[in-house]
């Protein structure tokens, strides 16, 4: 796969000592002096790159990661227990049944399910639901029924590790009971520094899943699917290399909603009182941590609007400051499904990233792959290729007078010279779920002048991947966390992971997972309105030169889309005269039941049926 050595981390630490990284500053400095008086055609893309006029910064520099940070492959999953108290992959009332049809699998509108590795296989809705409760309360159900107030799934992922724990570093460990230990506090009740570093901490190979709910968030039995699929599959069929934790705001925003009087963090009565409050039912309490606007207003007093639009990622990047034992923190919602293997999607998608080069990964994140378009992803690659001249807009940190990067230098200076290795097999600091824009650009994003502390303003180069469904490393948000707490520097949510990690110099990832649109046969031009003649036709190789795109009423993973209701409701047996006569053609139709294919809904409002 590649052949980047991993050096062992002390040794990396010592190459990177002090005195040799400013060694090495000069000569970078020095090489990018020469090379930019020398090559004009480079230019377009060095320039972004280039340390800033004030360089040599004296201001004091951040230690800066290994240029290469290629990990181990970890050794094999070792099985561990389900609800059902019986061993996964020996409990057949724990399985999902996957199926496979002679028909065509269903052709994405974008994206494809050969590069990100999704498995072309159906399930029906019992097949996919049906171990964590669908169907339990009618006669026919065939499996076993669980008593889930019993549940304990905080237990369950911990035994998971235990058993599991040899295939992880010293450094990886339990998420204990949150009813009985929780690290949240006021700073001025911590013992927890209020600045960490990357360096202060080893890998540990583990991926926290928060998932994001609130007070008052009504449990119903879809949502309690959901939520239970995604312990099941990736916390407990993942071998411990996931831990789920449900993430609730007590919103409590001050003059704002519903007013909640209890300030959880003043006393461990009142977040025993807040335990009780934040209705979160009884199987996943011991996974849950609480969290409040007054929380996040004392740890970033220089950031003045903390609501979820702008700062999403605040409760996020206090969780990796309170809890580094995770590598990276995936943030899923209640108001997205896994039609597939949520354990295996989640997999696949780590793995591309992975798999990514540095390399064009910025330039390939703003292109929507459309497959009728231009071909596979391979034919894409070489097409992003061509549009960016062999260059690379983001070679190494795209430099911000207020950003001392920490992510590495490119082991060469120009990008036209690199063969696509740099970064191959290491973990992306920044996972996106969707394509990247450019808001310096004209685009229709309402949050464009929302960008503070920065002398350039709204000239700062950045770019937004919404939705914030997305991965983060420790990495990335310790330096988002210190970049808001000392110097108040604050963009939206959907900008904030991509844009600091691209300011830093970490690595960046869009898997282009497989989209539909609810017509099957929807005609070239509309296609097109969203291809917007592809990296061929760009001036500037990073993203098209329109942004605006039709509305993606129909798409089954769109901020403002309606379509993913109609399939749930349909695959599920529940549709209405709302949902059309039709069912959706995504859904193959076989003895009488409905299969789904394997792909994410978003957005997928929860739903009363009675
Ligand atoms: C979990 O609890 C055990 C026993 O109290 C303790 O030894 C361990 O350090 C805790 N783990 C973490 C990650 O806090
Ligand atoms: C600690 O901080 C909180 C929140 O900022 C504040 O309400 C509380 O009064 C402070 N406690 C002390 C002892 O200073
Ligand atoms: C980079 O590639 C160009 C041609 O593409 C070549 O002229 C130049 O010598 C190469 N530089 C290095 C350092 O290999």
């Amino acid at each position: 796969m590649n052949s980047l050595a991993l050096a062992h981390p002390k040794i990396r630490r010592y190459a990177f000592s002090r005195q040799a990284l400013y060694i090495g500053l000069a000569i970078c400095a020095v090489w990018v002096f020469f090379v930019s008086m020398r090559i004009d055609v480079a230019e377009r893309w060095s320039n972004l790159t280039k340390p800033d006029p004030h360089f040599p910064d004296t201001r004091p520099q951040p230690k800066r990661l290994p240029q290469h940070n290629v990990l181990p492959q970890m050794a094999d999953r070792i099985p561990c227990y389900g609800p059902r108290g019986k061993l996964l992959g020996k409990s057949p009332d724990d399985d999902l049944v996957e199926s496979e049809f002679d028909d065509r699998y269903p052709v994405p509108f974008a994206g494809s399910f050969e590069a990100v590795g999704f498995d072309m296989t159906y399930m029906s809705a019992d097949a996919r639901y049906g171990p964590y409760g669908l169907g339990e309360e009618k006669e026919d159900y065939k499996r076993s029924k669980v008593d889930w107030d019993n549940v304990d799934w905080g237990k369950l992922q911990n035994e998971c590790f235990e058993r599991n724990r040899k295939r992880f570093p010293k450094s990886a460990d339990t998420f204990n009971d949150t009813r009985i230990e929780h690290r949240f506090t006021y700073k001025n009740a911590t013992s927890i520094p209020e600045i960490r570093y990357w360096h202060e901490f080893e890998s540990t190979r583990r991926t926290a899943i928060v998932i994001r709910s609130w007070r008052g968030y009504e449990y119903l039995p879809e949502d309690m699917h959901h939520i239970r699929s995604l312990i099941a599959e990736a916390g407990l069929r993942g071998g411990g290399d996931y831990q789920v934790i449900l993430l609730v705001d007590m919103k409590d925003w001050d003059g704002e909603q519903n007013e909640y009087n209890n300030e959880i963090f003043s006393s461990p009565e009142a977040y025993q009182q807040g335990l009780k409050d934040a209705g979160v039912p009884k199987e996943f309490e011991s996974i849950t941590l609480l969290w409040d606007y007054r929380l996040l207003r004392d740890w970033y007093p220089l950031v003045p609007e903390h609501r979820t639009m702008w700062q999403v990622f605040q409760p996020v990047q206090l969780l990796a400051l309170h809890y580094p034992e995770f590598d990276h923190f995936w943030q899923v919602e209640l108001d997205m499904r896994f039609l597939g293997d949520s354990g295996k999607i989640l997999d696949r998608l780590s793995t591309f990233a992975r798999n990514e080069p540095r390399k064009q990964a910025l330039e390939r994140a703003n292109f929507w792959h459309i497959t009728e378009k231009i071909g596979d992803y391979q034919e894409f690659f070489r097409t992003v290729d061509k549009g960016a001249h062999g260059g690379s807009r983001a070679w190494g940190p795209v430099r911000v007078r207020e950003i001392l990067p920490i992510g590495p230098e490119p082991p060469m200076p120009d990008p036209r010279n690199e063969t696509f290795r740099w970064g191959v097999g290491e973990d992306a600091d920044a996972l996106v779920t969707s394509f990247c824009l450019d808001p310096t650009k004209p685009t229709p994003w309402v949050f464009k002048g929302w960008i503070y502390g920065f002398k350039t303003g709204e000239e700062t180069p950045r770019y937004y991947c919404p939705p914030a469904i997305q991965r983060a490393s420790r990495n990335l948000l310790f330096v988002i966390h210190q970049a808001q707490v000392e110097e108040g520097l604050r963009i939206p949510s959907e900008a904030t992971l991509p844009t600091f990690a691209l300011w830093h110099g970490l690595k960046l990832s869009f898997p282009q997972h497989p989209v539909f649109h609810r017509e099957s046969n929807f005609d070239a031009e509309f296609q097109s309105k969203w291809w917007r003649g592809g990296p061929a036709e760009s001036s500037t190789g990073v993203g098209p030169d329109n942004m605006y795109a039709p509305r993606g009423l129909g798409l089954t993973f769109w901020w403002e889309t309606q379509f993913p209701r109609e399939i749930f409701t349909w695959w599920t047996g529940k549709n209405t005269e709302e949902d059309g006569h039709d069912v959706p053609w995504i859904l193959h139709g076989d003895n009488g039941k409905l299969y789904a294919p394997n792909i994410i809904l978003h957005p997928m409002k929860h739903m009363k049926w009675d």
